[in-house]
């Protein structure tokens, strides 16, 4: 593990960590203000945001899309938001931004508010390069602003009992951790489907494990067009747990996948994202090496199954984005720092920095020719 790793281990709502120099607004002060927050970017992901600030008592929503077509629908499903075309000209006017636009113009959008010193949430990936996504992080403790990172997943209350298991032992030493995020996706034109979709599961595995990735081993190729990968395998190894993350991501999958799967030498549990009522299963299952000795042992597989139980334990349901989103405004009105801050953005960057390294490394190895596979790249701490 990055001794400069920042730890992926954070306080859950509730449990606020202050940054001394950021000070906190009285809760009698606090229940009163309303606070300002522009939504940049009202697409796919950012409408989500515009509806779970909407519903935030004491928060005031301005949107912001540079698309003429898209402010009409906003302004239909939100009559009484404020709208805008260009985050600049409504900068003076509110407290916080969040920024849901495409990963490439995160950095410039970013620290355009950053810089003018406002709260800043980031949708992940924090930045498409760990260059940008260090300056990020360097212009808020410069202006004393929050930055937060948008991995909805560790606000998730499915991934917290899968980080419980763990930690409790449970399920035993963990052998391994393969995580599916499939379906048709939606092909973005400015990053690979790692870019896109990995990031949830680096995000997850990190905390669920409490340790992020030192190495990265990655096949990548691109089906559809020559621009972008659609479809990766990747594995991660994690030194101090001994363990390793399989992560398969792809757009190009008939049905729709989102499960995380992991393997203890005593029990076994999936997170899956896709069901209504049993995201977590925990098999009582595994298997165990055998002693044999005779001739048998020739042929016989030298291993026993355990079987038992199939639990589903209660996990109670909460919206994730709810939860990152009341948690950014709980942060921008105490100074907390927030669960997901910008360093944490900057670790998962670094991960994925790590997976272009490698196929770069590769496609290096065999000059013009494109290959598939790849080599294990250092991530740089
Ligand atoms: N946390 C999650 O689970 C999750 C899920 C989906 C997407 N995302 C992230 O959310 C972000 C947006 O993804 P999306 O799928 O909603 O994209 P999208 O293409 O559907 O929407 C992006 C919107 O941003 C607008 N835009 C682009 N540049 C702009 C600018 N400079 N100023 C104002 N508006 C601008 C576009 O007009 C568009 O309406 C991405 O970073 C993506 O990775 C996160």
């Amino acid at each position: 593990m990055s001794q400069a790793a920042h730890s992926p281990t954070a306080p859950r709502a509730g449990e606020p960590e202050h940054v001394p120099s950021m000070r906190p607004v009285p809760p009698r002060l606090a229940a009163v203000r309303r606070d300002r927050i522009a939504v940049v970017g009202y697409g796919y992901w950012g409408s989500k945001h515009v509806r779970v600030l909407s519903s935030t008592p004491g928060v005031d929503v301005t949107i912001v899309d540079g698309v003429p077509g898209r402010l009409a629908e906003a302004a239909a499903q939100f009559p009484s938001a404020r709208l805008a075309a260009c985050l600049d000209d409504v900068l003076d006017s509110v407290d916080a931004v969040v920024i849901a636009t495409p990963p490439a113009t995160h950095v410039s959008l970013a620290l355009l508010a950053l810089e003018a010193g406002r709260h800043v949430l980031v949708e992940k990936p924090l930045a498409t390069s760990v260059e940008d996504a260090e300056l990020l992080v360097e212009a808020a403790a410069r202006r004393r602003a929050c930055l937060m990172v948008g991995h909805t997943f560790e606000y998730n209350a499915a991934v917290w009992k899968l980080r419980d298991l763990v930690r409790s032992g449970e399920l035993g030493k963990i052998l391994y951790v393969d995580t599916a995020r499939l379906s048709l996706g939606r092909y973005q034109s400015d990053v690979n489907v790692i870019w896109d979709l990995a990031p949830h599961d680096i995000s997850i595995v990190s905390f669920v494990l409490d340790e992020m990735p030192a190495g990265a081993t990655v096949w990548a190729h691109s089906h559809i067009s020559r621009q972008h990968a659609d479809v990766a395998h990747l594995r991660f190894d994690f030194p101090r747990s001994g363990t390793r993350a399989y992560v398969h991501v792809s757009w190009l999958t008939p049905k729709k996948v989102r499960q995380v799967t992991v393997v203890g030498e005593h029990r076994m549990a999936v997170y899956d994202d896709m069901s209504d009522n049993e995201r977590i299963r925990v098999y009582d299952i595994g298997v165990d090496v055998q002693e044999m000795d005779g001739p048998e042992a020739a042929h016989a597989l030298p291993v026993t199954y355990r079987t038992g139980d199939i639990v589903s334990p209660y996990v109670a349901f909460e919206e994730p984005l709810l939860v990152q989103d009341q948690h950014f405004v709980e942060c921008i009105r105490t100074g907390a720092v927030p669960r997901t801050p910008g360093e944490r953005g900057l670790d998962v960057v670094r991960v994925l920095a790590a997976t272009d390294e490698s196929i770069a490394a590769e496609h290096a190895d065999v000059g013009e020719q494109r290959d598939d596979r790849t080599r294990a790249t250092r991530v740089a701490s």
